[in-house]
């Protein structure tokens, strides 16, 4: 890794990446493709550790002309790609800008590396990020996904993840470029958007908001720490084999509603209010389509390249939430742009109760 082009690195794990990469590795330099959609702030990218080795540049992953021109023009020979609309959510809301960035998109980044690196492929890297969702549903006895598992997407966004991977494996067989991916798990930790379960109920109740918990809680995914997908992608991309998937998940499998518990017991140490947070707990309509349980089979990883996730539950969710804490700004921002309250209204408000 040298010249790095990341995208989506204005979002939650691709600016933990970029910091993360910029403070462990001192030869790279990265160029970050954003185009800052409601996910995406420049305010996740403050205070990096080396900013003369970091090129902002907001443009769409679609259009070609922009991605041709910055994989010549700075020599990229790693692609890092996380950009993507990512919240289930909104894909049941409004499934089409899932088909364009996140099907089209990888489709243009992969047709730009294909090119410019036909001459020679010695050294380059096409990683791609990708979900645990695309495995489907399990129920609570099956065995946790493993990278034999088939495609079952379930819901717009895990079926266009799912189609992505499927042109990423497709361009390895057969133009041989060299491609990883790695699935990963329910991420948590700074900078992540306060529309995914653990910054909601962190935000909901600093301000004294219901904390909305669809169905009976009782689903299931596979925590994991910003820091240690971050750790991981670069190991993958540094020692994984071309062609090669590997399964990412943290091995923490709470149900829904006990790690919501888990965030009010936290914040009632470290920010003490007059009743528990837990009483703002609220059961709503679930999710249509709600997958039941994610988890993760990480063998190949942990076998293959020494991987191992450093934070457990409690920690990682320590520290994430004692950031939040400590970051007002960042929340208040974020959560007064445009169209936030309007999301909140849609998704919430119209819901109703269990
Ligand atoms: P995010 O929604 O926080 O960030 C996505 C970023 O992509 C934003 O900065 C946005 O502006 C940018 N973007 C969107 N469309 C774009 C386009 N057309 N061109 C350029 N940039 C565009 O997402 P995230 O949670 O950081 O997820 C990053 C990647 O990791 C995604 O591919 C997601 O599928 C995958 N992933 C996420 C998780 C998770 O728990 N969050 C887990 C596993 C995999
Ligand atoms: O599994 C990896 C995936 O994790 C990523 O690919 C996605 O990009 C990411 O958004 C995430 O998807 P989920 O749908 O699992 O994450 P979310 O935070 O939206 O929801 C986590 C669980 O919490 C899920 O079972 C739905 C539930 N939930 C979510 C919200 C936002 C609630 O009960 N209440 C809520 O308000």
């Amino acid at each position: 890794m040298k010249n790095v082009l990341v995208t989506g690195g204005a979002g939650f794990i691709g600016a933990n990446f970029v910091h993360y990469l910029l403070l462990v590795d001192a030869r790279v330099r990265i160029v970050n493709l954003d185009l800052l959609t409601y996910a995406g702030s420049l305010e996740n990218l403050t205070e990096l550790a080396d900013e003369s080795r970091h090129l902002f540049v907001e443009g769409d992953i679609t259009d070609s002309a922009l991605v041709n021109r910055l994989m010549s023009e700075h020599q990229i020979d790693t692609i890092v790609h996380f950009a993507a609309e990512s919240h289930v959510d909104r894909s049941i809301h409004g499934p089409a800008p899932f088909i364009q960035t996140n099907i089209v998109g990888t489709f243009t980044l992969l047709e730009a590396a294909r090119q410019a690196w036909a001459k020679d492929r010695g050294g380059k890297r096409f990683h791609h990020v990708s979900t645990d969702e695309v495995f489907g549903s399990l129920a609570e006895d099956d065995p946790p996904f493993s990278e034999a598992n088939p495609y079952v997407p379930r819901s717009p966004y895990s079926a266009s993840k799912a189609g992505a991977d499927h042109l990423v494996r497709a361009y390895f067989h057969t133009y041989q470029l060299p491609v990883t991916i790695t699935n990963c798990s329910n991420n948590y930790g700074p900078y992540q958007f306060p529309e995914k379960l653990v910054p909601l109920m962190i935000l909901n109740a600093l301000h004294g908001r219901p904390l909305p918990v669809y169905g009976d809680g009782r689903q299931i995914r596979d925590w994991l720490y910003v820091e240690d997908h971050c750790e991981a992608i670069r190991l993958v991309i540094e020692k994984g084999q071309p062609g090669e998937t590997y399964n990412i998940g943290g091995g923490n499998q709470p149900y829904n509603l006990d790690l919501v518990l888990e965030i009010c017991a936290i914040l009632d140490e470290i920010r003490p209010a007059e009743k528990s947070y837990a009483s703002l707990i609220t059961h709503v309509a679930d999710r249509p389509g709600h997958d039941r349980r994610y988890a993760m089979d990480v063998s190949r990883i942990r076998n293959d390249l020494g991987w191992f996730p450093r934070y457990d539950l409690e920690s990682g969710l320590r520290q994430t939430i004692q950031w939040y804490v400590d970051h007002p700004q960042w929340i208040e921002s974020i959560s007064s742009r445009e169209g936030f309250e309007a999301w909140m209204e849609k998704n919430y408000a119209a819901r109703g109760a269990r």
